[in-house]
């Protein structure tokens, strides 16, 4: 094991640079206009892996982007490690606020700054190296190991089940290592047993059909903008519980063990506040900042889009307003169930004023596994080494659909080795990763791989 993290050490610089080769291709899941790119990017990832030693590299063709796969499976009797991860970034904008071009890498203080260094690419490389050394080196890695990496987690993944369906035999293994997650704070590193799931609507609502002279009409015919405005201030009470009947049967508890735990990690509250310019807190009565984000669910409103905007005054009723609204969701809470009974809501809630068109968008199930399975143990022990520090247990708020997927329709655990920080600017201007946890990362993921060998 020495020489492969000798090996590490000193091709630490020509790491960044070829990161910096993939994290300039804008593989931006969301936007049409950058399909091309996608597919450039899967090409890019390909590549790469037929680089470093992987064998069997192809795209798999989905009816969306396609999947990367590639394998080394030169270890007979040694477990089989599942590698997912995304090499879609989400859109840029606003892009005014970027203090160097999204898509060219550059290094400020330590920290990797571009779209995706963090989310996902950064994170997915940091493996790509970690099987480079080890088949540089020793000509063999310790496990066997199958990496699939999909074009469309940022846009909610919605043909990789159906990939992972058709291509089970392909995809037995005895566990799935992911790093598409942030360590617990700057020098903490963590492991995470649980993620939330998500469930995403759109709203629209039609007052008229056309945009009406506030004069003539006002005060004798409904404002959509006012009438969505009402509908979403009546989803939370002022203790802020969701108000959608049923929305909480499902949720389960948060165990006495799990409050005490999380109640002794260094989390400060204050730091929290002030590194993301928040004047007071708010969440649910009862819970602490970490078991609101890690442990509840949400109602959230994502945006929200209706009259005049611009510049100055116009006296205007809109014809239309549109809000983007999600829910996390948390064991044992079903994204179709809560799906329904959303919808049922809205549907009771507005006024005969209007006209609703309600559209479901994607979502995910919440995931979570015991953090005393062996392969979350050696994840621990891994990331120790590679850090030199004992991690935590934590559970996170984002999503990865195909976590429970991987859990239902093949039966394997995952393991949630991530890297980022919790101010990385996922999804923001400004994203980056710390260097120094980059490097630490592809150590940490080398010896991965030995630990989980060695659980057999
Ligand atoms: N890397 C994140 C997931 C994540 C975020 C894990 C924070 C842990 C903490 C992932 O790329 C992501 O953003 N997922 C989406 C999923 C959605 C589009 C279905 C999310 O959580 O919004
Ligand atoms: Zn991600």
């Amino acid at each position: 094991m020495d020489n492969v993290i000798d090996f590490i050490n000193v091709n630490r610089e020509r790491y960044l640079e070829e990161l910096k080769s993939f994290l300039a291709i804008p593989s931006i899941s969301a936007l049409p206009q950058h399909a091309g790119d996608v597919r450039r990017c899967a090409d890019w990832c390909a590549d790469e892996m037929r680089r470093i030693g992987l064998q069997n590299v192809r795209l798999v063709a989905t009816p969306g982007n396609p999947v990367v796969y590639g394998d080394w499976l030169g270890a007979p009797g040694a477990p089989t490690i599942l590698f997912y991860g995304h090499y879609d970034v989400q859109p840029v904008d606003p892009l005014e606020l970027w203090e160097s071009p999204p898509f060219e890498a550059t290094v400020r203080d330590g920290e990797i700054y571009a779209r995706g260094s963090a989310d996902d690419k950064g994170q997915v490389f940091m493996h790509f190296k970690a099987v480079e050394a080890h088949l540089k080196q020793n000509a063999r890695l310790p496990a066997n190991m199958r990496f699939i990496l999909e074009g469309e987690e940022e846009v909610g993944s919605a043909n990789l089940d159906d990939f992972i369906r058709a291509h089970k035999d392909e995809l037995q293994a005895d566990v799935v290592v992911i790093s598409d997650s942030p360590m617990f704070a700057r020098g903490v590193p963590s492991i995470c047993y649980g993620l939330r799931g998500l469930v995403y609507f759109q709203i629209d609502l039609r007052g008229s059909s056309t945009d009406l002279h506030s004069g003539s009409f006002g005060g004798a015919v409904a404002n959509p903008a006012f009438v969505l405005s009402q509908m979403i201030a009546q989803m939370k009470d002022r203790g802020g519980r969701i108000r959608i009947p049923g929305f909480y049967d499902d949720v389960a508890p948060l165990q006495e063990e799990e409050r005490k735990a999380w109640a002794s990690l260094p989390f400060n509250e204050k730091k929290f506040r002030n590194d993301f310019g928040i004047p007071k807190l708010f969440g649910a009565t009862g819970y602490t900042t970490l078991e609101r984000t890690w442990a509840r669910p949400t109602f959230e409103v994502n945006g929200l889009l209706s009259g005049f905007t611009g510049e100055g005054a116009k006296t205007v009723l809109p014809a239309v307003a549109m809000a983007k609204v999600s829910m996390r969701l948390v064991p044992n809470q079903h994204p179709d169930k809560i799906a329904e009974l959303f919808e049922a809501h809205v549907r009771d809630i507005t006024p005969k004023t209007v006209e609703l068109k309600i559209t479901r968008m994607h979502g995910g199930k919440p995931w979570m596994t015991a953090y005393d399975n062996p392969f979350v143990q050696a994840a621990g022990r891994a990331i120790e080494k590679g850090f030199g520090r004992k991690p935590v247990f934590t559970r996170e708020g984002g999503s990865i659909p195909v976590v429970s997927t991987f859990q239902e329709e093949l039966g394997l655990p995952s393991v949630l080795f991530g890297v980022g920080l919790p101010d990385e600017n996922a999804h923001a201007p400004n994203e980056k990763l710390d260097a120094g946890n980059f490097h630490g990362g592809v150590i940490s993921a080398a010896i991965l791989y030995e630990e989980i060998a060695a659980t057999r």
